[in-house]
């Protein structure tokens, strides 16, 4: 028997996107695996079910018929309670879980005998690369954080000379230098706005100044140690956030628009733009939260809106990968291929190998037990 993939439609708010295409679903037919979808599960990302059983899989008539018999159920995030009721003890799942601020989730998943895989988990190993799907959403969410800082600002971008004058660049700070933050830089860099951009960890600065921005941040010793092996930051002290609250307080309030990206794993976001830096800012200047699911890089930020503070618009849409949700679905369905290798034999039955360090690291629930050690207490 062929090993049975389910795909459900995602019923978290905000969530377009879809955890498989019609190119995926060729690829992981190719390993051995036959595709079970939800009816409507990829119409907000542009897939019919047509689209879907060309490609060779079947359309079920909702979710829990969809996973009942499956083997592996691939999500964008987590699974309702009414799926994961329907599951069968033993069933692989794979998704963005938010393991760490999910204990209820991680219960009712071991507690049905689901072996859990936190995508957000994969190892930032070079192996596991083409399965980052932190990277491939942070990556369309930094472009799309661009996008919508623009729209907010109702001003070109560019400086354009023309014959009735001449409009001048707009300026665009970019506050972490992540994945997101990098690919910000380069969409506001191509829109010909003029850059800057600050992070905690000394290997941001020759990124930042490789992409034609200027980099600005407090360089002390707490600086050249902030990034941990992992290659994240670290929770900086009070003494160094305040130091970097002076200096961006000089500088934020010549910027049009503001683009911050800051999170650490595990913790809530730093906060790095404060109420007095909002009011220091022009009115009509944008500043674009990417953390805001993370509790907010700004003060004031609220979720899911536009929030106008003295003139300056604060925009906190969450899941900004699922306003490009076609292309992110594309890719994160890409990650889910690259990681199915490590699921399938040469015969294609399911053949997991939970010692595999990049399957260790990510599986959160298995056999009843919370795994990860982190995850335990
Ligand atoms: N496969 C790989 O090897 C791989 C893949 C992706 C990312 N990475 C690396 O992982 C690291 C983390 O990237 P990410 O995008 O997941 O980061 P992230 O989403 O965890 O954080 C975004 C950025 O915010 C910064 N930040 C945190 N606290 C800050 C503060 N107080 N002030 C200013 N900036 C702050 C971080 O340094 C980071 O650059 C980077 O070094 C990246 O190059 C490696």
């Amino acid at each position: 028997m062929a090993v049975k993939i389910a795909v459900t439609k995602e019923t978290r708010a905000f969530e377009p996107r879809v955890a498989v295409t019609p190119e995926s679903v060729k690829k992981l037919s190719a390993l051995g695996a036959t595709l079970v979808i939800e009816t409507g599960a990829g119409i907000a990302a542009a897939i019919s079910d047509a689209d879907y059983e060309a490609a060779g899989a079947t359309i079920a008539k909702d979710a829990p018929s969809a996973v009942a018999t499956a083997d592996i159920v691939f999500k964008v995030r987590d699974p309702s309670e009414a799926e994961i009721a329907a599951m069968r003890p033993g069933t692989l799942l794979a998704g963005l879980i938010n393991p760490y601020q999910s204990r209820p989730l991680l219960d009712a998943l071991a507690a049905r005998g689901v072996s859990a895989v936190a995508m957000e988990l994969i190892p930032r190993i070079t192996r596991a690369q083409s399965m980052d799907a932190l990277s491939s959403q942070a990556n369309l969410a930094g472009y799309r954080a661009v996008i919508e800082g623009a729209e907010a600002y109702g001003r070109a971008l560019p400086m354009m000379m023309t014959a009735a004058g001449t409009i001048a660049a707009a300026k665009v700070f970019v506050m972490g230098v992540g994945v997101a933050g990098l690919q910000a830089i380069a969409t506001a860099r191509r829109l010909g706005a003029v850059v800057t951009a600050t992070d905690v960890r000394p290997a941001t600065k020759e990124q930042v100044e490789s992409l034609g921005a200027k980099f600005l941040a407090v360089e002390d010793e707490e600086f050249k140690n902030a990034q941990t092996a992992g290659g994240y930051a670290k929770e900086m002290s009070a003494e160094y956030q305040a130091k970097q609250a002076a200096l961006t307080a000089e500088h934020i309030k010549k910027q049009d628009i503001v683009i911050t990206t800051a999170l650490i794993p595990g913790r809530a976001a730093p906060r790095l733009v404060t109420a007095t830096h909002v009011a220091s800012m022009r009115a009509g200047s944008v500043i674009v939260d990417l953390a805001v699911e993370q509790g907010g890089n700004v003060e004031g930020v609220v979720l899911g809106e536009i929030a106008s503070v003295g003139g300056v618009k604060i925009v906190g849409f969450p899941n900004m990968a699922g306003r490009v949700a076609a292309d992110a679905s594309a890719l994160y369905a890409r990650n889910l291929v690259n990681f199915s290798a490590l699921l399938f034999n040469k015969e294609g039955a399911l053949a997991p190998d939970f010692e595999d360090e990049i399957l260790k690291a990510a599986l959160v629930t298995h056999a009843g037990e919370i795994t990860h050690p982190q995850l335990k207490a």
